[in-house]
């Protein structure tokens, strides 16, 4: 049988049945293929894939981008657990970076090539709270005022990890977060334009998010009060999307149109979350200058 792809109630995302991740013809994965560049966010009940299945599945988009210094190592757990069973430290480089990710965002949009993908499934989850919050920025940008369409176009902005966890208390020296995201230079920010040309559907979307700041042009606040305006008027029904995970569960989405954002949750209980990310190609996904 075919997959069947439910539409959610809002401008994006589908929910997909009928279909075994860890047994795709490639006629299968096509048809996946296409769903992911119409609907955005591609959300996969009941998978339970190993890590290793996992990793299989989200090369079928593309080249995995390494996120550790481990060779070889192509998911990697987002969790607060310990090996030994504890929950980690607050004030760990990592775990403050999580905390950031609640800020809405795009992956890797702060290094030299942003992402094109993310893949997250759920292995361990709190009783309550963890969800994942999703945007449809093609949505944003189409429901934009013209005034507003002509004043960005042609602007960009700079984005940095070290600006965005600075603006939620978490002061890293230079080079500090290279220690814990690998590729990361802190010396190289892209900058990128806040109106983005999707590389295979060809549409606009609105490309912001936390790490983005200091539009050239524009003082600082004019800057950062045009970056918040647009996110938060973004950032709203039916454009966005929170989802409620269950274990098993396992989420694609589009960072090139969409943007995402971690749930809150007590930080006392366990979460185990693997997550892939899929590299963006260089042509499309590069920034445009460094500072
Ligand atoms: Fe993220």
């Amino acid at each position: 049988m075919d997959p069947v792809f439910t539409p959610l109630d809002a401008t994006f995302g589908a929910v997909v049945s009928h279909v075994d991740l860890k047994k795709l013809s490639s006629e299968t994965w096509q048809s996946l293929n296409r769903a992911f560049n119409k609907y955005g966010l591609l959300i996969f009940p009941k998978q339970h894939l190993s890590i290793d299945e996992q990793a299989v599945f989200a090369a079928r988009f593309g080249e995995i981008e390494e996120l550790t210094s481990i060779e070889g190592l192509k998911s990697v757990p987002l969790t607060n657990m310990r090996q030994d069973g504890g929950v980690i430290d607050e004030n760990d480089d990592m775990s403050l970076i999580l905390n950031g990710n609640e800020g809405w965002h795009t992956d890797s949009s702060y290094m030299p090539v942003s992402a094109k993908a993310s893949v997250l499934s759920a292995h361990v989850i709190p009783v309550d709270g963890g969800r994942t919050g999703f945007t449809d920025m093609r949505a944003a940008y189409e429901s934009l005022d013209e005034t507003i369409k002509e004043q960005i176009e042609g602007l960009s902005a700079y984005h940095s990890l070290y600006h965005s966890q600075n603006k939620v208390g978490h002061e890293a020296k230079a080079g500090q977060l290279e220690g814990v995201i690998s590729g990361l230079n802190s010396h190289q920010i892209p900058l990128r334009p806040l109106v983005k040309v999707h590389p295979e559907t060809g549409k606009k979307s609105l490309f912001v998010g936390r790490h983005a700041y200091g539009i050239p042009g524009l003082s600082e606040a004019e800057s950062e009060k045009l970056l918040i305006d647009l996110i938060e008027f973004s950032c709203q029904k039916p454009r966005v999307y929170f989802h409620r995970w269950n274990v098993g569960d396992l989420l694609i989405w589009d960072n090139r149109c969409m943007l995402h954002k971690a749930g809150t949750f007590d930080r006392s209980e366990p979460r185990l979350m693997i997550h892939t990310r899929i590299a963006g190609d260089p042509q499309s996904e590069s920034g445009v200058e460094v500072a």
